[in-house]
């Protein structure tokens, strides 16, 4: 079908402008405005960018009313049950499920790649015992870039590869470096023997005085949190990752950048804020007055794990995410009165008006934090873990950004409301 044509016209010279609308293979058309302020000196205004698509992508789709989430086509629920994070990895970098040998071949490369370099490991004692984690991880990952010389020619598919397999490698090892640092313990070395979910778990938990036994279900419930956690289109931190690397920046920078903008408490950081409100929530019977809080406009309080920029709708990881909840705490034969609270408070939140109006719903964000919690992850690990998932994310736009015939560098206009030129007065008479 041929693309529509919509007409904008100037009311001042009734000048007609046409703007060519272009169709994707599912979801809304956009309108091209390239030409706009060329043409007609005019800029379009869109703080937040609700209503913008920064580019062309093929990696991820979500469809906010109906509550869809698709990897390269593949609905999230099915990748969910019948996927692992290493196959998820391949997909989003790729762009098809691998065959056998190329699933075998990808996760050895990864697992081959865990370790990190010793001076990298030093870094860590330049941090207080009690910086945040999130500090310490964008810190580091911003420091491969000083460390890794032989992959940084962006434009070589080989470079382009290793930097992705080192990310996705690293990041857990770099992780549990700065877990092990906050508890003083001596880190822990990955090993190859272990799949993802085992040896993070390893690399976090494991001391030198006893031996450490992995659970299984431990490892299980954290593959299935990395593929939910892998990407999710254009959001904030994937957004930031793109503009950094539009400028051609070393891309370990800007996958730094990317985890800077995730801490966020309305991104990535609201897994944490979650926990901490449940827990400042206490229990049940107060539920009543911090949902009074989040309704009032003199209060800044939020309710933490509700809401979303797309989904208005349940999001569909929330979903997956709440049913894996239940499954894990009772597998791994754990209750958690958080649970209840967290529980009782969707139930509440869900009934009340003004959540129904503004279609508040639960993210991914409302219950991964009990699972960390049953899993013996503090805290303040939490957003750590999200960076964990969505890396591979970061670096499939990354390299999709990168590779785009139409790419520019991204710089973005304003709209200007402040003074008019004026001349300088000198200051004996201001
Ligand atoms: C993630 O973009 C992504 O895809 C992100 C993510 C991903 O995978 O990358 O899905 C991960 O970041 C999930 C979101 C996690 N953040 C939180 O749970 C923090 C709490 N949520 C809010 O801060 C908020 O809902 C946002 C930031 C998520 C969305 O903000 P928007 O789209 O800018 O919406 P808004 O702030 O304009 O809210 C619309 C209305 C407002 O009321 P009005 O001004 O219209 O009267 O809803 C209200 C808000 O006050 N509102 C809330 C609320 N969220 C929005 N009121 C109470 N509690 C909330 N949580």
């Amino acid at each position: 079908m041929s693309a529509k044509t919509y007409i904008l016209m100037d009311p001042a010279t009734g000048k007609k402008i046409e703007l060519k609308a272009r169709a994707g293979s599912v979801g809304p058309d956009v309108i091209d405005i390239r030409s706009l302020y060329g043409e007609q000196g005019l800029f379009t205004y869109d703080p937040g960018f609700g209503s913008t698509a920064a580019c062309e992508s093929k990696i991820t789709y979500i469809d906010g009313d109906q509550g869809i989430l698709m990897y390269r086509g593949y609905p999230v629920e099915q990748l969910a049950e019948k996927s692992s994070f290493m196959e998820v990895c391949y997909l989003l970098l790729h762009g098809d499920l691998p065959t056998a040998a190329q699933l075998e071949e990808f996760t050895h490369t990864v697992t081959t790649h865990t370790m990190i370099n010793e001076t990298i490991l030093r870094l860590f004692n330049g941090f207080h015992y009690d910086a945040h984690p999130m500090a310490m991880v964008a810190g580091v990952v911003g420091s491969m870039s000083a460390f890794y010389h032989d992959t940084t020619d962006i434009m070589n598919p080989r470079h382009r590869d290793i930097f992705a397999h080192r990310i996705i490698a690293k990041l857990p090892t770099i992780a549990a470096a700065a877990y092990k640092h906050t508890v003083g313990q001596p880190f822990t070395y990955p090993r190859n023997d272990l799949d993802y979910g085992s040896n993070l778990l390893h690399m976090f938990f494991a001391v030198p005085a006893q031996p450490y036994e992995i659970d299984p279900v431990a490892a299980q419930a954290l593959d299935l949190l990395f593929i939910l956690h892998a990407d999710h289109e254009q959001n904030c931190s994937t957004s930031t990752v793109r503009l950094a690397g539009s400028s051609q920046a070393n891309p370990y920078s800007a996958i730094a950048a990317g985890i800077a903008a995730l801490w966020g408490p309305a991104h990535g950081g609201a897994n944490e804020a979650v926990l901490e409100m449940l827990e400042q929530i206490g229990t049940p019977d107060r539920i009543p007055q911090f949902i009074a809080r989040a309704k009032d406009k003199n209060d800044s309080f939020r309710l933490m794990g509700f809401g979303h920029r797309v989904y208005k709708n349940y999001d569909p990881r929330a979903k997956i995410i709440r049913t894996m909840t239940h499954k894990v705490l009772n597998q791994l034969g754990k209750a958690d009165p958080l649970l209840d609270v967290a529980m009782r408070l969707e139930e509440i939140a869900l009934q009340d008006p003004y959540f129904v109006e503004k279609k508040l719903y639960p993210n991914v964000d409302f219950y991964s934090g009990i699972i960390y919690k049953a899993l013996g992850i503090p805290t303040s690990m939490f957003t750590v873990m999200f960076a964990i998932g969505r890396a591979v994310g970061w670096c499939a736009h990354w390299r999709e950004m990168i590779t785009d015939p139409e790419g520019r560098i991204g710089r973005p206009r304003q709209l200007y409301t402040g003074p008019a030129r004026r001349d300088y007065v000198d200051v004996g008479k201001r």
